[in-house]
């Protein structure tokens, strides 16, 4: 793993295209990172659902994991994100060939999803994504990110230098749900 992170390092150094990249790491997975398809959106979708049903369900009760990802919202949600991950930035994570993660911001860099797949939790895929974000905000000239990290993401972000600026309380279907406005400053 800490090779994988000291090779991005290394290539954003030498500016390789990261849409492009294949991170390799000794007797693991080999994990690239690459722009969004529109293709694909229906493993985006199903990830998203199950990350939600599984990876948030300790920090969250049942009626807000449905609140925040139900099962009958699907074809809307594909319908809905195809456009939204298109005109945002968007990137996703793969290993051999299967979507283990993704991220977009807008282009006024405010960082909006952000997923990784149950099983490939903790093996630095969501950090291969904020560098990829990050790198390219960097691109486009913005200073700042900023995201409404739920509680189970906001120590990803302290450990990427996000500061937390306010814990706010949003409502979806009805249900209030606490997440936490973050900006990093970006050099
Ligand atoms: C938050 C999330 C995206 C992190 O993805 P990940 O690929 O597991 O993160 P990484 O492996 O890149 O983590 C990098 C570092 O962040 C910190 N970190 C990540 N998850 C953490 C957790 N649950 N608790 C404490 N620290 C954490 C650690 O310092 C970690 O380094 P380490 O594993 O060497 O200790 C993932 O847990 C997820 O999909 N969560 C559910 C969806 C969600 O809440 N998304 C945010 C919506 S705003």
């Amino acid at each position: 793993m800490r090779q994988l992170r000291l090779q991005q390092v290394f290539l954003r150094f030498v500016n390789v295209p990261i849409s492009n990249l294949r991170n390799n790491f000794n007797g693991g997975y080999m994990v690239e990172i690459r722009k969004f398809h529109v293709s694909d959106i229906s493993q985006i979708v199903m990830l998203f659902y199950e990350t939600v049903h599984s990876v948030n369900k300790k920090d969250y009760t049942q009626e807000q994991l449905d609140a925040w990802a139900s099962k009958y919202d699907e074809e809307l949600r594909m319908e809905s994100w195809k456009d939204s991950m298109s005109n945002n930035v968007t990137f996703v994570a793969l290993i051999d060939g299967k979507i283990v993660g993704f991220s977009d911001m807008t282009q006024k860099g405010h960082l909006d999803r952000l997923y990784v797949h149950k099983d490939f939790q903790r093996q630095g895929i969501a950090s291969s994504l904020i560098n990829a974000l990050e790198s390219e905000a960097s691109r486009l000239g913005l200073t700042e990110l900023d995201t409404d990290a739920s509680i189970t993401a906001k120590s990803f972000f302290e450990h990427h230098g996000y500061k937390l600026v306010k814990s706010q309380c949003v409502e979806r279907k009805g249900t209030k749900l606490v997440n936490f406005k973050m900006i990093k400053k970006l050099h």
